[in-house]
């Protein structure tokens, strides 16, 4: 009998596995591939890393600009197809050989729910059975098709499919322009792909700040990517050798597609129905201040959540959270007023807290601040004077939300959470200093503006 059994090793799930350690509970994993989920095997550690060889080459092709001649660079798409792999490889080891260290016991096969306990499900076909007093699921979520565009991991790609391209496509089609679409677009744009990016909302990053898709849609633009907001998309016709997008008369003609409409819970064939877990969607709905469902026992968290952010970081701290519940019986609930999320495009763009539209939403009295890049030492320096930063704090109250777009958005933004977080007056957070040079000199800078007073 395990203390906790855990269905899937993704993020929520490894999270969970490892944190239990802290209580001394025995753990069992069931991962039906290698350990690490969609954001280690196909997610943000591949995306991420392909992003990286596209701002290296970028780097390299400006070298000129720097006063350093380094020649016309060029993308080896096999060799930056291995060195995402090996990375990939290296984590996915680190994490084995962690869980081990941890006394975690791994299940290699299918699990599902059944009598109270889990069903694991071999490569063979054989089941063994998993006493577990409880029981943590974590299955993630998949991508989602739509209709017109089905996945045929060839011309109509999904980001997995994506992530393991042998060759960069000259032309391509992207449909959505969420985080995933954008950051292929960003990626495959700055390495010279000929980009369509299609959002039928009418910005890149719906949700986000507008000032911040505005500069986004600029940098895109500077890319040469076709941006077109406010467009949907007809089915696709999917040749032998080439996909034609139809849209609003008109029509674009490319090698491949990826469709980034968004991710789909996989919360099907894993037993669900046997229990009293209440599903709404396919997302399975939890009690927040615990994330157990509605089976006493049975904890939900990660991707297959209702109503929570699709992030590896909200997953890591949905498994922490549920573990803290197992051994402890307290609540310890995820502070969600505060999760950063961060864009990988080149710039970056990051943003924790409510936006000025959400704030007004809510009902708060606000102020709005921004400061732009263009006059900090260390952007132009870098070069890269294409960003802002966005503070928005109730009338004489804290700071409920922030938008950074630039250079190292994603490292900057965890100032702004801590401000969030704790909710800090523009005052009091302007009242320490910045290290000059710095980007993150913007953001003192428009704390202080915020406090009403300015510098610069
Ligand atoms: P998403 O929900 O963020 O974006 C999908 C976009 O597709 C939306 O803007 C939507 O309006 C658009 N769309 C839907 N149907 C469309 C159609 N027929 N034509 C044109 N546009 C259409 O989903 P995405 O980008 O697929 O990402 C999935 C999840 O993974 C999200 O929750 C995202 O936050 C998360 N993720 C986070 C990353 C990060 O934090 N850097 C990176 C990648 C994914």
């Amino acid at each position: 009998m395990y203390d906790v059994v855990i269905i899937g090793g993704g993020p929520g799930g490894y999270a969970a596995a490892l944190y239990a350690h802290n209580f001394n509970l025995s753990v069992a994993l069931v991962e039906k591939e290698r350990l690490g989920g969609t954001c280690l095997l196909r997610g943000c550690i591949p995306a991420k890393t392909w992003l990286k060889t596209a701002e290296v080459y970028v780097t390299v092709k400006k070298a000129s600009e720097f006063g350093v001649n380094a020649g016309e660079p060029s993308v080896d798409w096999t060799a930056a197809l291995n060195r995402k792999n090996s990375v990939v490889d290296r984590l996915v080891k680190g994490l084995t050989g962690l869980l081990k260290t941890r006394n975690v016991e791994v299940f290699d096969g299918y699990g599902r729910l059944a009598g109270g306990g889990v069903e694991v499900t071999d490569d063979n076909g054989e089941v063994h059975r998993l006493e577990a007093r409880n029981v943590i699921v974590a299955t993630g979520s998949k991508p989602r098709a739509i209709p017109g565009y089905e996945f045929d991991g060839n011309r109509v790609a999904s980001s997995r499919d994506a992530l393991d391209w042998e060759e960069r496509p000259d032309r391509v089609a992207i449909i959505g322009a969420g985080a995933i679409g954008s950051e292929f677009a960003s990626l495959l744009g700055d390495t010279g792909s000929e980009v369509h990016l299609f959002e039928m909302l009418d910005q890149v990053i719906p949700g986000a700040e507008p000032e911040a898709a505005k500069t986004l849609n600029r940098e895109f633009k500077k890319k040469g990517i076709k941006v077109r907001t406010g467009v949907g998309v007809g089915p696709a016709e999917v040749h032998d050798d080439r996909v034609v997008i139809p849209f609003e008369g008109d029509y674009v003609e490319v090698d491949k597609v990826l469709v980034a409409v968004g991710r789909a819970p996989v919360t099907e064939d894993i037993g669900l129905e046997t229990t009293n877990v209440k599903v709404d969607r396919g997302f399975v709905e939890v009690n927040l201040e615990t994330m157990m469902t509605d089976e006493p026992g049975i904890y939900a968290v990660g991707d297959i959540v209702a109503g929570t952010p699709q992030l590896a970081h909200a997953g890591f701290a949905e498994g922490i959270a549920a573990i803290t519940h197992i051994a402890t019986g307290e609540a310890a609930p995820v502070d969600y007023r505060a999760i950063p999320l961060v864009v990988y495009t080149h710039p970056e763009m990051a943003s924790v807290g409510l936006t000025e539209a959400a704030a007004r939403e809510a009902g708060y009295e606000i102020e709005v601040t921004d400061h732009g890049m263009r006059g900090v030492g260390r952007a132009i320096i870098q070069g890269e004077v294409g960003g802002l930063v966005k503070i928005i704090n109730e009338v004489d109250g804290p700071i409920l939300g922030a938008t950074v777009v630039g250079p190292g958005a994603g490292e900057m933004i965890h100032e702004l959470m801590y401000a969030v977080a704790w909710e800090a007056l523009p005052s009091e957070a302007a009242a320490y200093i910045h290290a000059h040079p710095t980007v993150s000199e913007a953001i003192g800078e428009t704390l202080l503006s915020a406090a009403g007073r300015s510098l610069h």
